[in-house]
């Protein structure tokens, strides 16, 4: 299979890992718009013009089909067009959270994806907050670490079942959350990749494009990766 998945930045490439661990032999390529990072204070048009484009770009590598390892981008998902089987990665996880056996559900994620609504479930009580501080923290290493994780994850303590990591960069952090936040986390990277059914039918290959390519996302790359083997180059889109 031939798969592409692109995000703002380094969050998909922790889905992209996923992917990879559970079904190797597969061609995979990675677009990460960290030149437009954070796509989460966006306005819902920019990010759809954004997500378009990357789209359109990962749309010349004849893909059969292409994930949308973002969370923010997945919130607007119906105005998203393409020619390849596009699939979002908050559907999966809201399908497997409302047969789960959570009934308080605790949720981060960008200020675009809270305000859009789209992690809301009918028959569970959702309590969300948008956790702006967490994506600059882990892709630029701006403010405090202690003081990020309390004032986005105090609210939550005693009053859900588990959180949703709704932001594809958070399982980053997920060791942090974990000591002040007991419960189960919901990584969307995990649950996509059970959610699919995906033959191993070829060599694997796995091309990674960043739209601004520096040290610090080289080292963050590797460090996610590990021992897996990748190009990695720089393509800035128009
Ligand atoms: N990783 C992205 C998400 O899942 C977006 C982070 C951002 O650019 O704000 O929402």
């Amino acid at each position: 299979m031939r798969i592409g998945l692109m995000d703002s930045g380094l969050g998909g490439i922790n889905v992209l890992k996923e992917f990879v661990k559970k079904y190797p032999n597969n061609y995979y390529v990675y677009f990460g718009d960290n030149k437009n990072l954070p796509y989460g204070d966006k306005k819902e048009e920019e990010i759809v013009s954004l997500a378009n484009n990357n789209i359109k770009f990962l749309e010349s590598f004849n893909l059969d089909m292409i994930i949308v390892a973002c969370g923010t981008m997945s919130s607007q998902f119906d105005k998203l067009s393409s020619n390849i089987k596009l699939i979002n990665i908050i559907t999966p996880t809201k399908e497997y959270l409302k047969k789960s056996k959570y009934n308080r559900i605790g949720v981060i994620a960008t200020k675009r994806s809270i305000e859009s609504n789209a992690f809301l479930m009918n028959n569970k009580l959702v309590i969300q907050k948008a956790a702006i501080e967490f994506v600059p923290y882990i892709e630029k290493n701006i403010g405090d670490k202690e003081t990020i994780l309390h004032d986005n994850l105090d609210l939550f303590i005693d009053r859900v079942d588990c959180l949703i990591l709704g932001c594809t960069h958070y399982p980053l952090l997920s060791e942090d959350i974990k000591e002040i936040l007991n419960v189960d986390l919901i990584d969307m990277g995990k649950v996509i990749v059970d959610s699919l059914n995906i033959t191993n039918d070829s060599k694997q290959e796995i091309n990674i494009y960043f739209s601004k390519l520096d040290e610090n996302t080289k080292n963050n790359v590797n460090k996610i990766l590990k021992d897996i083997n990748y190009n990695l180059e720089q393509k800035e889109l128009n």
